[in-house]
């Protein structure tokens, strides 16, 4: 049996968290393999990057997500005891919950209530010498997905919940006290949404009947018990939060519009689906979600290679998404290449593998893209601005990556 390539240095952490986009693929080139073992966390791990090993990882007789990603995401990022790290007939329920808020009514419900929030935020930008648009866009986006899935937000409370929501995922790979930070401020979410659901359990908050409040408050698990309020306060988090992260792939729109303002021209021109695919190349070439993390369910063997059972295992997203046996002059923005593109889920992976219900793919990813092809429409046509100098360098080293700016705009003017 062959031996699988293993890293020399004794833990690749400090390596993983200095480039926590390219690591993988660039030590998979090293060793000429698509998957490598190294230690993360002080625990052996395996590294795997391309389409064929995102097939692999989709196979749930062979991987499974309970207890697989580190205690420091699950305290920030994702919460504990939500769909994310859940396994077989108890995800398949739980996701439907998820699926069932993602109808076209529903999505364009959502997408109305953005259009109103940025529409009504932009006046008061014409009032600014400067605005920084990412900022904004968090804003615009917390109010949008409080009133989408009938959380109640007040106008005083407008800034700390979107802080809140915002924190979730930008101190998600934090360490030390920006680490706590993170944790105290979903601790605070957690229990904002907790009243709620409790609330909505007494009959003293009525969410409308299909939105995320009133889905969770009644969501039951497989034995027929209602989930606890804790729970459905993280799945409830699990809408607003990454709803509002849409804010840094709609940073991207605006900072592709501005080094390929072509793309702009024939947005603006209506050209028949080069949104779509514009939008697909953002979510393809701009650093998001590197990674995605499982457990291996039972040993198994794969290309001749021994996979134990319990070894921690990494899916490279942002490289595979890179992958130059998929992708032609992969660091080329070229919206064009999606006209060939052969649909398959596991070669263009910006928000996970295979199937929607069955794994764990994204259930948002209908939402963030009608949200960041009404973004490229607005900022391509209806809204004019200009960007003062600025460093626009996307910086990958933090999580999520931004451009260094956040996007700084002046002369913001939204067309009536
Ligand atoms: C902002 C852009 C987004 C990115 C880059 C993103 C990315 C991802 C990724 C990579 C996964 C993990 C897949 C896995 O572990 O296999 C995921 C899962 C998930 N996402 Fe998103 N997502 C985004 C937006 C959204 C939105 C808008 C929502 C909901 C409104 C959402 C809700 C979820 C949920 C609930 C899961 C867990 C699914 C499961 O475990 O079955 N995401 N997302």
């Amino acid at each position: 049996m062959p031996q699988m390539p293993i890293e020399r240095t004794p833990d690749s952490t400090v390596a993983l968290r200095r480039n926590p986009y390219g690591f993988i693929a660039a030590r998979c080139r090293e060793h000429g393999s698509d998957l490598f073992e190294a230690r993360i966390l002080l625990q052996k791990t395996v590294c795997m990057t391309g389409a064929e090993a995102a097939r692999l990882f989709a196979d749930h007789d062979r991987f499974e997500r309970g207890g697989a990603s580190p205690e420091l995401l699950r305290k920030t990022l994702f919460g504990v005891g939500g769909v994310q790290g859940l396994d077989g007939a108890a995800h398949r329920l739980r996701k439907q919950a998820f699926m069932g808020l993602m109808g076209h009514e529903q999505i364009a419900a959502l997408r109305g209530l953005v259009e109103d929030a940025w529409r009504r935020s932009a006046r008061a930008w014409a009032l600014h010498d400067e605005i920084v648009f990412y900022d904004e866009m968090l804003e615009v986006l917390t109010r949008a997905a409080c009133a989408w899935a009938g959380v109640p937000l007040f106008e005083d409370e407008v800034a700390q919940r979107t802080r809140e929501l915002a924190d979730m995922f930008e101190g998600a790979g934090a360490v030390g006290l920006r680490h706590w930070r993170t944790r105290i401020e979903r601790d605070q979410a957690e229990r904002w949404i907790q009243d709620l659901v409790e609330g909505v359990g007494r009959g003293l908050v009525q969410p409308p009947r299909h939105s995320a409040l009133s889905v969770f408050a009644g969501c039951r698990d497989s034995d027929g018990k209602l989930i606890d309020a804790r729970v459905a306060a993280v799945e409830v988090l699990n809408i607003l939060r990454p709803t509002v992260a849409v804010a840094v792939y709609i940073a991207f729109v605006a900072h592709a519009l501005h080094e390929y303002p072509e793309c702009g021209e024939r947005i603006r021109a209506g050209e028949e689906g080069y949104t779509a695919m514009f939008v697909q190349e953002v979510r393809r070439f701009y650093p998001f979600f590197p990674a995605i993390v499982a457990r291996v369910r039972r040993d198994f063997e794969w290309r001749g290679y021994h996979f134990p059972r319990g070894r921690r295992v990494i899916l490279d997203l942002y490289g595979t998404n890179h992958d130059p046996r998929t992708w032609v002059e992969p660091d080329e923005f070229r919206p064009d290449r999606f006209r060939s593109w052969d649909r398959s889920p596991f070669n263009f992976v910006p928000q996970g593998i295979g199937d929607h219900s069955a794994n764990h793919r994204c259930p948002g990813e209908w939402i963030t893209i009608e949200l960041m092809k009404l973004a490229a429409e607005i900022l391509a046509g209806r809204m004019h601005y200009e960007l003062p100098a600025q460093d626009l360098t996307i910086d990958c080293q933090r999580l999520p990556a931004l451009p260094r700016s956040r996007v700084r705009m002046r002369s913001v003017q939204f067309e009536a």
